[in-house]
């Protein structure tokens, strides 16, 4: 996509499963990346640090813009995913799901959007999930913290785009990320059956590949997308969530 050469970009979780897809995507089309984790990213510009610390996610969409020289575009991909029935969640869970899935976005965006707007407009891509438009069972902090990440999409979406920027999320389903992995490997399950299993239940004969995630995400960050706006984009292989 030529018109993303040359383009700036702040990308979170960048060292996770989709996050790393998306970085990979980005360079293959010119952009510029500064990449945030809990551990040192492989982006142009590296800021580790915890979302969950207020001051850490104020300052960053501006020292990205110091370190590249513009912030073109800011994709909100970190997450956690909480399971268990809420009468087994504790404060902690409650808060810790809040602060990286639904507070450090927001105030990434809020600190992003006055930066972009002196600059004529940028693209945000936030990471909902299926599961944050329709609710699925035994998830309850998760998919509140991503219907809220939907939410917060359309909002910024209608109230922003009088200023040039595009606020959009992508909503994915089942991905073969360390997310899933690792939750299989806790209910004593082998990843790759299980894995394997589970791609009987999608229409298209798998669950996605953070590539797969990543297209899309790119594709939203991009004039390509240039009339998006405020929009929740579904990525599920037709697999409605069950
Ligand atoms: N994997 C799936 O099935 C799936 C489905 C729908 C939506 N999503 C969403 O996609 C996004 C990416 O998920 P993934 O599957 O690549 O997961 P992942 O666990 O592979 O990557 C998430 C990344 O976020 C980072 N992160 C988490 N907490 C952080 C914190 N406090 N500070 C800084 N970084 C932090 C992690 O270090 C990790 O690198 C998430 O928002 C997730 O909710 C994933």
């Amino acid at each position: 996509m030529a018109s993303l050469k040359g383009r700036r970009a702040l990308v979170t979780g960048a060292a996770g499963g989709i996050g790393q897809a998306i970085v990979a995507r980005l360079k293959t089309e010119g952009v510029i990346v500064a990449g945030t984790d809990r551990q040192p990213c492989a982006t142009d510009f590296s800021f580790d640090g915890d979302l969950m610390k207020a001051e850490f996610c104020d300052a960053l969409p501006g020292r990205a813009f110091e370190a590249m020289g513009g912030l073109d575009i800011v994709i909100n991909n970190a997450g956690i995913i909480t399971r268990g029935p809420v009468t087994a969640a504790s404060d902690e869970d409650y808060q810790r799901t809040m602060a990286i899935n639904v507070e450090a976005p927001f105030r990434l965006c809020r600190a992003a959007i006055p930066i972009m707007t002196a600059a004529g407009g940028g693209a945000i891509v936030n990471t909902s999930s299926c599961w944050g438009v329709h609710p699925g069972p035994n998830h309850p902090l998760y998919v509140m913290s991503k219907a809220a990440v939907a939410s917060l999409t359309q909002c910024l979406g209608m109230d922003h785009a009088h200023q040039n920027i595009r606020v959009n999320a992508v909503c994915p389903n089942e991905v073969n990320t360390p997310m899933i992995r690792t939750g299989f490997t806790q209910r004593g399950l082998d990843p790759d059956t299980a894995v394997k299993q589970l791609n009987a239940s999608v229409p298209l004969g798998r669950i996605a590949e953070p590539e797969d995630i990543a297209d899309v995400v790119v594709f939203l960050a991009s004039d390509q997308a240039r009339y998006i706006c405020g929009s929740l984009i579904e990525v599920n292989g037709g697999k409605q969530v069950q």
